[in-house]
């Protein structure tokens, strides 16, 4: 299991609490920022995070910003990303078993750092479910193609 993990000025310290959660799990990250003091700009971080994703080059991504919003519009652009904010551990265990999920965004302006850890703790580990959820994806993806 390889993640990229990204955040704007308004996630790094949830960011950093997650990456070295990754290095307890001793899951292999890249960091992909931000290094910033001042206001930056989300999309600028949420889409080469999806890019990685879609192009195999990671096997997951996280995202951080303020609410969480703004960087999972951005990754659900990407074609084959599914994107899922969640700030709850039972979203976090869903989101994987039903809509096997590529990439989780939060917000660290709606959670703190404890609950940041154990949703990731559970996305990371939760498999697909497969099954009836493989048919509803594949709608999706099909979705994709059609309208590339
Ligand atoms: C930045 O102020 C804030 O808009 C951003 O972190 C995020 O919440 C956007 O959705």
């Amino acid at each position: 299991m390889k993640v990229a993990i990204a955040s704007d000025h308004g996630g790094i310290t949830i960011r950093k609490e997650i990456i070295s959660l990754l290095e307890e799990m001793k899951v292999e990250y890249v960091d992909l920022g931000c290094e910033c003091d001042t206001s930056v700009d989300y999309p600028d971080y949420a889409l080469p995070v999806a890019e990685k994703v879609v192009k195999g080059e990671v096997d997951r991504g996280i995202l951080v910003c303020g609410t969480g919003i703004g960087m999972s519009i951005a990754a659900n652009k990407v074609k084959g990303i599914r994107c899922a904010l969640v700030h709850d551990t039972f979203s976090a265990k869903a989101t994987r078993e039903h809509n096997n999920t590529n990439i989780l965004a939060m917000g660290e302006r709606v959670i703190g750092p404890g609950l940041a850890r154990e949703i990731v703790r559970i996305w990371l580990n939760t498999p697909f479910e497969g099954g009836r959820h493989e048919k509803r994806i594949n709608k999706i993806t099909s979705y994709e193609l059609i309208h590339d």
